[in-house]
């Protein structure tokens, strides 16, 4: 297992470049299921949880094409869904990848049948995907719980009016894949907006869907006959470039974080500002100025276009060392505080009240040995790694892998002090 060896207390300076997202990344390979066309996707992140994804289709009997002369991961692949014959998401894979759902509307839209292992538990709360089962229901789907799979059957599915219970993200893009290929008109009520639904709405136009309303909460989906290849390149990660810039608002510095895009990044660059970092967005990426200790910052986390909950363990990092105090109230999902005891052992003041944390700032943390316990968790512990005192270990980094691509180069590039060790360089030390 690798760890990440922090020396803390150096200012970020220089430029690094933003991936592909990830959690536009994920739903747009699903998308794959539905042509028996080619579908080209560029920018694709290297992460662990894109290579998940992959193996996944390509148990399906996908066929799966990597970029030419790409060394190690690809960021660009092509796959051709054109004989697919095992219509089965496997629990060994979905367990550790709970986007793996995301086949199930595909599968279920083209090839009228789907298996897909129920996810289980989760680190940051219960996940459910029961909206996500009631809008295929809604749409003439049969859908059975078997020995831990959803045993789904629609010879066809068929348009229908679906109001979500709660905004959810994975359940829109599910719905709305689905609904690319179902008889008639699909509306979805209570949609989320998240950029990433966007971007796969935009590739599955290009493949020939007619979707309107995206980027709302009511998306309405005309079902076509059949959808066709095509060539797609994912946007920017929001979240990879807010985390950047709550470093360096943490550490002092100037970057410039190329490929970036403010435009879907509201909230997070608002309270950034707040917070006393200085931002330009450019044309080509976003430049970030930190000449002074941050100002503690409030946060609620909600759907989009309200602050991220990917974005809240980054700021709780930063508002642990920062002048003031601060309120922050997580929204979504039920248990993601568990960086706060790890937090705590840095030196941090916090305090949990049900779903508030109750942030202190100190002038100082000091390094010591914390774990990662879930991917945005873990991008908040290595912020605040890069601004104790002294030497910061952070264990089980593969955490922190499944959604940032080689950090630990990134932030080298930017004049940290990061290592990765693996566990047989552990044994020899
Ligand atoms: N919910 C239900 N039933 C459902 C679906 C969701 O009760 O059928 C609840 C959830 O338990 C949660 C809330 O609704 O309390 C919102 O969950 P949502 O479905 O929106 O989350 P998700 O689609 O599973 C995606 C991202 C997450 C991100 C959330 C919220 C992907 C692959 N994952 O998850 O990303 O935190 O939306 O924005 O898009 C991450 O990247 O670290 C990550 C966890």
């Amino acid at each position: 297992m690798d760890r990440f060896v922090i020396e803390g207390g150096r200012p970020l300076q220089g430029e690094v470049q933003v991936a592909g997202a990830k959690n536009a990344a994920l739903p747009i390979l699903c998308a794959s299921l539905l042509t028996a066309g080619q579908l080209r996707i560029r920018n694709l992140p290297p992460l662990q949880d894109v290579a998940t994804m992959l193996r996944l289709l390509k148990g399906m009997g996908i066929r799966i094409d990597r970029g030419a002369g790409a060394a190690g991961p690809a960021s660009e692949v092509t796959l051709s869904a054109d004989a697919v014959d095992r219509l089965e998401a496997p629990y060994e894979l979905v367990k550790t990848m709970r986007a793996s759902v995301l086949v199930l509307g595909p599968m279920l839209a083209r090839f009228g049948e789907a298996l897909v292992s129920l996810p289980g538990g989760c680190a940051i709360g219960q996940r459910p995907v029961d909206q996500h089962i009631r809008g295929l229901q809604a749409m003439g789907a049969d859908i059975q719980i078997d020995h831990g799979y959803l045993r789904a059957k629609a010879p066809r599915l068929h348009g229908a009016h679906i109001t979500t219970d709660m905004v959810t993200v994975t359940g829109t893009e599910n719905l709305m894949m689905a609904a690319c290929l179902a008889d008639g008109t699909t509306v979805i009520d209570n949609a989320a907006r998240e950029p990433e639904v966007i971007d796969l709405a935009r590739c599955l136009i290009q493949m020939g869907a007619k979707i309107h309303g995206a980027g709302t909460d009511r998306i309405q989906i005309e079902g076509v006959a059949r959808l066709t290849g095509t060539d797609y390149a994912v946007m920017p990660d929001r979240i990879e470039a807010g985390t950047f810039l709550c470093a360096v608002a943490a550490t002092g510095g100037s970057i410039f974080l190329r490929g970036a895009s403010a435009d879907h990044m509201g909230a997070t660059v608002e309270k950034l500002r707040e917070a006393g970092l200085s931002i330009h967005e450019q044309a080509d990426g976003i430049r970030a100025d930190a000449s002074q200790r941050p100002r503690a910052v409030n946060i609620r986390t909600a759907p989009y276009p309200g602050f991220a909950t990917d974005m809240q363990a980054q700021f709780m990092a930063l508002n642990a060392i920062a002048e003031g105090s601060s309120l922050m109230v997580e929204t979504i999902f039920e248990n993601r505080f568990m960086h706060v005891q790890e937090l705590l052992r840095l030196g941090a003041q916090i305090r949990i009240d049900g779903h508030t944390a109750m942030v202190q700032g100190v002038t100082q943390l000091t390094g010591a040995t914390v774990m990662a316990t879930d991917l945005r968790a873990s991008a908040g512990l290595v912020i605040a790694g890069l601004v104790a005192d002294g030497e910061t270990l952070i264990d089980r980094i593969y955490h922190l892998d499944r959604g940032y691509e080689q950090m630990e180069k990134k932030l080298s590039a930017l004049g940290a002090h990061v290592v990765r060790q693996n566990s047989s360089a552990r044994a020899v030390t």
